[in-house]
């Protein structure tokens, strides 16, 4: 009745933004993401156990986090369909103080992960990943390591809905994504938010559905020639696509910030150059840059040159996973 898993963030080369149905978690077009280690969520859950207790990062959740982690347990006690009680959930991240990368992608599939292993369900990846989903529709990426696309789906039911591993993290190990901290603050508008307000007022949010969609089997294939150029303009090019979608909102929603645009003309600059650097922007001031193993120290030394707080450099991550030590 009791389980721990360690699962990684990821960050999406073909990102997801816009749900067909808010309560599920369905989103309009598929979305593509690499897992990245070391960054790490480890989570502890046990049925039959105090009230519902939900701890994160040594704080009791509260409000909307804590129903997000008790809407996804309830969806673990129907799938026991066995009586499991009440549940304490502790969780704990190994991010930097506000990375200013979202966390919750890999705390959710920690969660999804070891809470069915808790129920005693068996080991699997795809009903983890729709499980996960629940949480958060990122974390669905997050349940498996490298290279994960998650399939939109069809189904009013969600469940066609879920990602699948198509490369995994030994594919391709030299890659690179390195997170400039620009900003530390919280954003002004949550993802979850900015993507509503994106489908609801947004004249060209159509059009971005169309083609992101279309842009996953080109990134798919890329990805399997270890093609970096061809990947980098890609995610570059979703990612501005994204933007685009969301400043053309109404009222207008604008995630960059003058740093931001700082840092993604010196890289602009630097490619000239010959450095094989590109970027990609989720919804926030911090841009990622996707580069290879032999420029990682020039895309840091970049980073903190266009005034980077802080830099964290990451490789390919593996899949979520049991651990034997709990958080409690
Ligand atoms: C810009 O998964 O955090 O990072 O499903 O509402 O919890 P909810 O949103 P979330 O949104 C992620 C948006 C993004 C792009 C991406 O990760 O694909």
């Amino acid at each position: 009745m009791k389980a721990t898993a360690l699962a990684h963030p990821n960050i999406a080369l073909v990102k997801y933004w816009g749900k067909r149905d808010d309560a599920l978690i369905l989103p309009h077009q598929s979305s593509l993401s690499l897992t990245l280690s070391p960054l790490s969520v480890t989570t502890t859950v046990e049925f039959g156990v105090g009230n519902d207790a939900v701890e994160l990062n040594g704080h009791t959740a509260r409000g909307s986090e804590r129903e997000r982690v008790l809407r996804l347990l309830e969806s673990v006690r129907a799938s026991a369909k066995k009586e499991l009680g009440p549940a304490k959930v502790v969780s704990r991240g190994d991010f930097p103080m506000a990375a200013g990368l979202a966390s919750s992608a890999a705390g959710f599939a920690a969660l999804a992960v070891a809470g069915r292993a808790a129920a005693g369900l068996l080991a699997d990846p795809r009903a983890a990943s729709i499980l996960s989903r629940l949480g958060s529709g990122s974390a669905c990426r997050s349940v498996q390591g490298g290279f994960c696309e998650w399939q939109r789906g069809e189904r009013a039911d969600g469940e066609d809905s879920f990602a699948v591993q198509r490369f995994d993290a030994a594919h391709w190990p030299d890659v690179r994504m390195v997170v400039a901290i620009l900003d530390r603050g919280e954003k002004e508008v949550k993802s979850r938010d900015g993507m509503k307000h994106t489908v609801d007022t947004s004249p060209y949010y159509p059009a971005w559905v169309q083609d992101a969609e279309k842009e996953i089997p080109h990134a798919r294939e890329h990805i399997s020639r270890r093609d970096l150029q061809a990947l980098g303009e890609l995610c570059e090019r979703n990612a501005w696509r994204m933007h685009a979608t969301s400043m053309a909102a109404n009222p207008p929603l604008c995630y960059l910030s003058s740093g931001t645009l700082a840092l993604i003309q010196h890289l602009r600059e630097q490619r000239k150059k010959g450095m094989p650097v590109w970027f990609t922007l989720d919804a926030g001031p911090n841009p990622v840059l996707l580069t290879d193993a032999a420029h990682e120290v020039a895309a840091e030394a970049l980073a903190r040159a266009c005034g980077a707080l802080d830099v964290v450099r990451c490789v390919p991550g593996g899949d979520a996973e049991l651990k034997a030590e709990h958080l409690f």
